[in-house]
């Protein structure tokens, strides 16, 4: 979604803008623009529709050698992408950039109509509503901005300057993750710790209702409430090389590759083969915590949300007296859902800053149950919400579409639930085929991707045209089913739904015909007849049917069959997901779409 830089330091800002925006890219955006400040506070904007190319375009004709400044990708809530309502917005002597939602804006608008607001951007208020504050730079810009703040209802990050002060930013967050960057002589901002590799390691995330003032040389913290706080510096922990794409042609494709060892490295320490156990320290519940757990609820969206349905599948088989509700958090958090006492909620996120979710967590946690985050992205706001948490440890993931990510969320959470059947005292022969699966798991992930990349990208040529396909399952390969349709639909713009095998009578079975295909995984096991009758019923009225299985007999004249040769029974769907990723991203690469960024979304969701 929307990313935020700044600069403050002895260097070139725009090009730390730019570059920092150039980082941000993958979130999404369609529109961008940086303000910098000469030493006398003279501003240049520069601000352009489309992508940061033509900002560079745009900015070949600008160059200065400014010393501040501060930059916006924008993707669009309020008013269309255009390059007036592009980030940065002046009024008056302020500049702002800004990622969120005011929600009160309108009624802010209507008392600031004294200023001509030239966008349609509620982010534009706030600029203003600085502006009133500030007074020409009668009081500091940090206490207009408080003001400011104290009147808004909504999210934001913000970064503001102003000509008046040519020597300070002053950011502020409160849903809206913002990171500032402590160098040398430098202070650095952004909205993702990415933008700020290669110039510093060390960084300060502000929490919620924090507003600091930031100079070359000094962070200045306060609550809005004027309470000092004291900067806690932490290290980033992600690399450059792991925001880079390696020789792939696209993030995506470098991702779904990565998997044998993103996988390696969500086990890493966490599972005793021998003993046929897994050990998760985060979560940090007690062996009598665990053995009380009757109720699990599973929060998240999107691919997160698949990832906890494919988990609730398995944690049903060995958990005990445990039910299993996973619920989609945009949904959940208007709910009037009565949560057991003796219950946990885990809260599922690759970037831990998706607003529905935040929310869920925040509303959960206001009725006392434990929280537990599976997330990825490490100091992201929901992993420093949860009372207790297991990180997926998979990495950067840059693609906008989640492929590793969903392959350890899943595994994370069946290694939790082995946790509580552990502590409920379930035997390690009911266990260990599952840990052992869990284990060899990431070999068996880079046989799949070595043998089938090259036979599906020939198969996905020949299904590049359709415009409809149906992604069928049953048990464990319905929500793998879900995954595989989402991939397809968000990259390759194919209307693409799945539907578990037993409901296609129910309805579905009516649209098939000559525009649609099939994606069925039939995976072995107790439904596999079932399947396959399934399969045979779509088959009889014409379906163009390809079909993903690890059985030897699979032998109905399918149009395409990919026939996965692995010991892994249990956990046989994780692998055909492998299948459904490949597929999707060939598909739209046969398309000539841009696979890591599809259009309309954006990689990290702050905005309702
Ligand atoms: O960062 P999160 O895991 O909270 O994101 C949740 C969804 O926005 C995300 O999985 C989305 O559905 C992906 N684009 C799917 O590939």
């Amino acid at each position: 979604m929307c990313g935020i830089v700044g600069y403050v330091g002895d260097k070139n800002a725009q090009d730390f803008l730019v570059s920092g925006l150039k980082r941000l890219e993958y979130r999404g955006y369609d529109s961008a623009g940086i303000v910098t400040l000469d030493a006398s506070g003279k501003p240049t904007l520069v601000k352009t529709k489309g992508k940061i190319i033509d900002l560079e375009e745009k900015l070949a004709q600008n160059k200065r050698d400014d010393k501040i400044g501060i930059g916006h990708t924008r993707w669009a809530t309020h008013g269309e992408p255009s390059e007036t309502n592009a980030h940065p917005h002046q009024v008056g002597d302020i500049f702002l950039v800004h990622n969120g939602i005011i929600e009160n804006y309108k009624e802010l608008k209507k008392a600031l109509s004294k200023y001509d607001f030239k966008s349609e951007t509620d982010s534009e208020v706030l600029a203003a509503l600085i502006d009133s504050f500030y007074e020409g730079g009668k009081y500091p810009l940090v206490n207009a901005v408080v003001q400011a703040l104290k009147l808004t209802k909504g999210t934001y990050g913000i970064a503001v300057i102003s000509t008046k002060n040519p020597e300070e930013v002053v950011v502020a967050r409160a849903g809206s993750p913002l990171v500032i960057g402590v160098g040398h002589g430098e202070t650095l901002i952004a909205s993702d710790a990415s933008a700020l590799l290669g110039h510093t390691k060390q960084a300060i995330y502000l929490n919620d209702g924090e507003v600091a003032t930031i100079t070359k040389n000094s962070v200045e913290i306060k609550t809005l409430n004027a309470e000092p706080v004291s900067a806690k510096v932490e290290e980033i922990e992600t690399s450059l090389a792991a925001i880079q794409k390696d020789g792939y042609d696209h993030f995506l494709l470098k991702e779904i590759m990565e998997q044998p060892e993103s996988l390696k490295e969500t086990l890493r320490g966490r599972v005793k083969i021998k003993d046929g156990m897994v050990m998760l320290g985060g979560p940090g519940l007690s062996e009598s915590e665990l053995r009380k757990i009757k109720h699990l609820v599973i929060v998240g969206c999107g691919t997160a949300y698949n990832a906890g349905l494919l988990a609730s599948y398995y944690i049903e088989q060995f958990a005990p007296e445990v039910t299993v509700e996973v619920v989609i958090a945009s949904e959940y958090r208007y709910r009037q859902a009565y949560i057991p006492k003796d219950s946990v909620a885990l809260i599922v996120s690759q970037s831990g800053e998706t607003a529905d979710t935040l929310a869920c967590l925040r509303e959960i946690k206001k009725q006392g149950i434990k929280t537990i985050g599976i997330v990825n992205a490490i100091g992201s706001t929901i992993a420093r919400e949860v009372d207790g948490g297991t990180y997926v440890h998979v990495g950067p993931e840059i693609s906008v579409a989640s492929t590793k990510a969903f392959t350890s969320q899943a595994v994370a959470m069946i290694m939790f639930g082995l946790t509580i059947a552990q502590a409920k005292g379930v035997r390690t022969n009911i266990l260990r085929p599952f840990v052992n699966e869990i284990s060899k798991l990431p070999e068996k992930i880079r046989e799949v991707l070595d043998e089938f990349n090259e036979p599906v990208k020939k198969l996905a040529e020949n299904y590049k045209d359709y415009d409809h396909a149906i992604y069928l399952g049953r048990d464990t390969a319905y929500p793998t089913a879900m995954e595989g349709a989402l991939k397809l639909k968000e990259i390759s713009y194919i209307d693409a739904n799945a539907y578990a095998f037993g409901e296609l009578k129910h309805g579905p079975l009516a649209l098939v015909d000559d525009r649609f295909f099939e994606f069925a995984l039939v995976p072995e096991g107790e439904l596999y007849d079932k399947a396959v009758s399934n399969v045979q019923e779509v088959l009889a009225r014409g379906g163009h049917v390809i079909v993903v299985t690890n059985s030897k007999e699979f032998d109905l004249p399918v149009e395409n069959v990919i026939k996965i040769k692995s010991d892994i029974e249990l956990l046989a769907p994780i692998l055909m997901n492998l299948i459904a990723q490949l597929f999707a991203y060939y598909t739209a690469l046969a398309k000539g779409l841009d696979v890591d960024q599809p259009r309309n979304l954006a990689k990290s969701v702050t905005v309702e």
